[in-house]
């Protein structure tokens, strides 16, 4: 059947029918906000080329974590920033470590926050790597030891869910076997699988003073143009066992997310990480785009693509604005 029996426009007439048309929506369950933890007390400091967002101490990362929760945003991940940096990041998985201090004061004192915590080094190395470094190399499994090590103390802190942002081989496995040891077998892995050496990260490492003090990623974060390598890497953390996998930026790389929710029947995890947040505001700011508008959109079209979980730094502005 085709024009004039056939029209399209039939269904759009009206926003009822539109609505009830709607083959996807955003629900405030999908989010995830990501949040960054400081030392000290009282401490709300804006992030420059992130407007929005904030790097708070403990104390006000509660009362944040609070309004999230109030405004319907089921979960959040956790980024430290510690005062002190070393060759091996000890901050990591110090047991009274930033993120660990966060994380036990917000499963007190915020009920029903699902706590998630990033597992990485570099927010805890003095040269910015996500690994260990020798003679100029980031060593991979010397380096993931460090990371089970610090999957291991966020779970002890109380995390509920540790998600490994590293890319080094085989962490999944070894950060699952560490855990199941330590009496954590309850505890998922969300698994950035597919993560890519990206220019997207840029405000982010500002944030988290955690740019590479020499050298750059990409001997361990993917290469951009790489699809079939990007689905073998979330093949192989689902074999070791991951319980969500991450694709990590989202809208470059949306045809990713769309060819992985064809094949792999576990949560799909979505990362619209800093540089698309930032442009969005910077636009924004200048009049130029209606920023709300292209959030949401650009936040639905991560829905459509295949996500079931969307980390954004605008969750909670989002989820606030979203019909009951
Ligand atoms: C740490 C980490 C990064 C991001 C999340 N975890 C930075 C990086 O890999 O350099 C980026 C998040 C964002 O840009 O919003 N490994």
């Amino acid at each position: 059947m085709s024009f004039p029996t056939t029209r399209m426009r039939r269904l759009r007439r009206t926003e009822t029918l539109r609505r009830m048309t709607r083959e996807h929506v955003l629900r405030r369950d999908d989010f995830i906000l990501p949040l960054f933890v400081v030392e000290g007390r009282g401490v709300r400091e804006p992030v420059e080329s992130m407007p929005g967002v904030f790097r708070h101490s403990v104390d006000q990362l509660v009362d944040e974590a609070k309004r999230v929760v109030d405004v319907g945003v089921p979960a959040v991940l956790l980024f430290g920033v510690p005062a002190q940096k070393d060759a091996r990041g000890s901050g990591a998985d110090a047991p009274d470590g930033i993120v660990q201090q966060a994380v036990a004061a917000l499963k007190s004192e915020v009920s029903d926050l699902c706590v998630m915590t990033d597992v990485c080094l570099c927010e805890y190395t003095d040269h910015g790597h996500c690994g260990l470094v020798e003679d100029g190399e980031v060593v991979n499994d010397p380096s993931v030891e460090r990371l089970a090590a610090t999957a291991v103390s966020h779970a002890q802190a109380g995390a509920d869910v540790v998600a490994p942002s590293d890319m080094m081989d085989g962490r999944v496995a070894v950060i699952r076997a560490a855990l199941d040891d330590g009496g954590f077998d309850a505890i998922p892995i969300l698994a950035y699988a597919a993560k890519f050496a990206s220019a997207f990260y840029g405000p982010f490492r500002d944030a988290a003073e955690s740019t590479p003090q020499f050298g750059d990623r990409r001997a361990y974060q993917m290469d951009p143009p790489n699809r079939r390598e990007a689905l073998r890497e979330m093949e192989l953390d689902w074999a070791e066992g991951a319980d969500a996998l991450m694709v990590k930026p989202a809208l470059p790389y949306l045809d990713i997310l769309a060819e992985a929710r064809q094949r792999f029947d576990v949560p799909l995890a979505a990362y619209h990480v800093s540089g698309e947040y930032a442009m969005v505001k910077a636009a924004a700011e200048r009049g130029w785009i209606d920023g709300d508008r292209i959030l949401d959109e650009s936040l639905l079209a991560i829905k459509r693509a295949g996500a079931d979980w969307i980390l954004t730094y605008a969750a909670a502005d989002v989820a606030a604005r979203l019909p009951a």
